[in-house]
């Protein structure tokens, strides 16, 4: 089966032909990053305006690529929540449009289910069952994962997101959006040493997390450095490490408790945080002490991207699954 993914949550407009025999033939991406930085966040209208422009040229673009003709696929798989709601309209449309066209079978599916699948489009692809850490800018969840649509969730966030608080920080301290891979870079200069961030949630049982009072952290510590004797890059550094080990420290802990809990020994690391460098390393340290063993999608493939929505909707769609009626669009929407 060959499927069209589609995937339009939030700032990044992205594109796949996933075929069931031959894997991924072609994607491509189109970042909406330069376009909201000024605003410091993505603002919601000019997301939606925007996937308008660039999604029917970003889907012939694919189709040249792979050396397809206009409606040489089995199934369209569109991202259908949660997500920005006038965002996921223009990927529902769209796909819907282009279905009836060329008389094919059109699914929904959720993003998050797209992003924990992520790591199947790799060669070295992790068995069932896993945890999946699912680290992004709206989401941090751990799911234990039994097969295609098996989930249940372990844990969540109880307020801001992994990658919302490196935004956040990011903001704080003066640095343009997106700011994880920011924070990271600055952090790399920084003394571990210096300064220590509580792991919020750790010191009870549990796989919920909680990042808004790190955030409040980082805060107060910027002020009492101003107010001391100013803030130099030094301080930026040191206040983005200590931010960054916090974060990672509670994110390792939770899986690390995860696995304990469920008696697995795989790790599946996905969403944009899971690009952090460091939360890799430090991810892979501790699940070998334990024989577990964690992967990860490829760079690119860690934030959104059209080729997760193409490989999980191509699961559903050579399942049966097929969305009943009209476009489905949902902001909010649990896995
Ligand atoms: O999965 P994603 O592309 O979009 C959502 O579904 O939210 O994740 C984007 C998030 C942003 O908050 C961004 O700052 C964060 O992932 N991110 C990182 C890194 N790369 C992206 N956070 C920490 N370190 C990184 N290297
Ligand atoms: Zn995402």
């Amino acid at each position: 089966m060959r499927v069209l993914g589609i995937e339009t949550s939030c700032d990044e407009t992205g594109v796949a032909l996933f075929d069931s025999e031959h894997g991924l033939l072609a994607d491509a991406l189109h970042s909406q990053t330069d376009l909201h930085a000024v605003y410091g966040g993505v603002v919601p209208e000019l997301a939606s305006r925007d996937h308008v422009r660039r999604l029917l040229p970003l889907i012939e673009q694919i189709f040249t690529e792979a050396g397809l003709r206009r409606g040489d696929v089995d199934a369209i798989a569109y991202t259908a929540g949660p997500g920005l709601i006038g965002a996921l309209m223009v990927g529902a449309s769209t796909a819907h449009g282009l279905a009836r066209a060329w008389q094919v079978p059109v699914l929904g599916v959720h993003h998050m289910e797209g992003h924990l699948l992520a790591p199947m489009l790799e060669e070295t692809r992790p068995e069932f069952p896993f945890v999946a850490l699912l680290v992004s800018g709206g989401h941090t969840q751990l799911v234990e994962v039994r097969g295609i649509g098996c989930y249940r969730l372990l844990g969540e966030s109880v307020d801001d997101a992994a990658g919302e608080a490196f935004d956040k920080t990011a903001r704080m301290l003066e640095l343009p959006y997106p700011g994880g891979p920011h924070v990271s870079r600055l952090a790399e200069q920084g003394n571990p040493e210096r300064f220590r961030f509580p792991r919020p949630m750790t010191d009870r049982p549990g796989l919920d997390f909680s990042f808004s009072g790190l955030k409040t952290h980082t805060l107060t510590t910027l002020r009492q450095l101003q107010a001391a004797h100013g803030v130099n890059e030094q301080d930026r550094a040191d206040v983005a490490r200590a931010f960054e080990e916090a974060v990672i420290d509670t994110l390792v802990i939770k899986c690390r408790r995860a696995l304990e809990q469920t008696g697995l020994t795989r790790l599946v690391a996905a969403g944009g945080v899971s690009a952090n460098q460091r939360l890799r390393q430090r991810l892979e340290a501790a699940l070998a002490k334990r024989g577990a063993g964690v992967w990860y999608p490829r760079g690119r493939f860690c934030t959104d991207n059209g080729a997760m929505i193409a490989y999980a909707g191509t699961q559903r769609l050579l399942a049966g699954e097929r969305d009943p009626g009209p476009m489905r669009a949902v902001a909010r929407w649990p896995l």
